[in-house]
């Protein structure tokens, strides 16, 4: 666990772990956790030109280049400012008839490619990483699904309003982001406390999907002061530069 002091340094130390090794796939996260991450790795050039980044998740129903497709998001935020062309940036094909058979797809890829090098993560506030929702076993592999409610209420921010939110998703399951050679999970803001907590505290339980990553053995959580409240001596908080 890295305990960092702003969201400035939880993006300096993700951005450090993520580009160490010089990943050829990189697995990548929206949200606002992996914001200040994506900033660095631009800021410094940290990724070689030909790195392929992998779609953690992506919606189903909305047009290609809406602004709220995971896909538009990192081409956006990273891909572009990096100077990379869109094709380095790999989604599942949520415009599919059929979805399952889309998903599948999406694993046997991402196989071929030889698997991610480095996935980047953030959590819920119920504990999903990706959109892998409490229930969602362990061993899972890239699927289709509904979103709950809450995540869909959580994410509504990003969109004119909640009706906006689409109800489906493909993701990468459980089992597909624990096959990551690296795991850089980050965690930011009051609302991750609880997930966090019970995180670092409790046995592994479908219950909580992030607990699926604890027996992996290369993941680093990294979390500011107020996502890592609960378990954190506040003396040992470290500033990274
Ligand atoms: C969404 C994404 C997840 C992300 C989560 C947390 O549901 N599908 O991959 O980890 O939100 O987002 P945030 O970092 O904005 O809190």
């Amino acid at each position: 666990m890295i305990a960092a002091s702003s969201s400035d340094d939880v993006g300096r130390a993700a951005a450090a772990l993520v580009a160490e090794g010089n990943p050829a796939v990189v697995g990548v996260a929206t949200g606002s956790s992996p914001i200040t991450a994506y900033r660095e790795l631009v800021r410094h050039r940290s990724l070689c030109d030909d790195v392929q980044l992998w779609l953690l998740d992506e919606y189903v129903g909305l047009p290609a280049r809406h602004p709220c497709r995971y896909r538009s998001v990192i081409i956006e935020q990273l891909a572009r400012p990096l100077g990379l062309p869109d094709h380095q940036v790999h989604g599942p094909d949520v415009d599919a008839a059929d979805l399952d058979d889309a998903a599948e797809r999406y694993e046997e890829d991402l196989r071929r490619l030889g698997g991610v090098d480095v996935q980047i993560l953030g959590i819920g506030r119920n504990g999903h990483i990706g959109f892998n929702e409490p229930g969602t076993p362990f061993g899972s592999r890239a699927h289709a699904g509904v979103l709950t409610e809450t995540t869909r209420a959580d994410n509504a921010r990003f969109f004119r309003d909640l009706d906006d939110v689409p109800h489906r998703m493909i993701t990468q399951g459980l089992g597909t982001i624990a096959a990551a050679r690296r795991i850089v999970l980050i965690a930011s803001g009051p609302t991750k406390r609880d997930a966090i907590t019970t995180l670092l505290t409790c046995p592994p339980t479908t219950d909580l999907p992030a607990s699926a990553l604890l027996d992996h053995p290369d993941v680093t959580i990294i979390g500011d002061q107020a996502a890592l409240a609960g378990v954190l001596d506040h003396s040992t908080l470290v500033e990274h530069t």
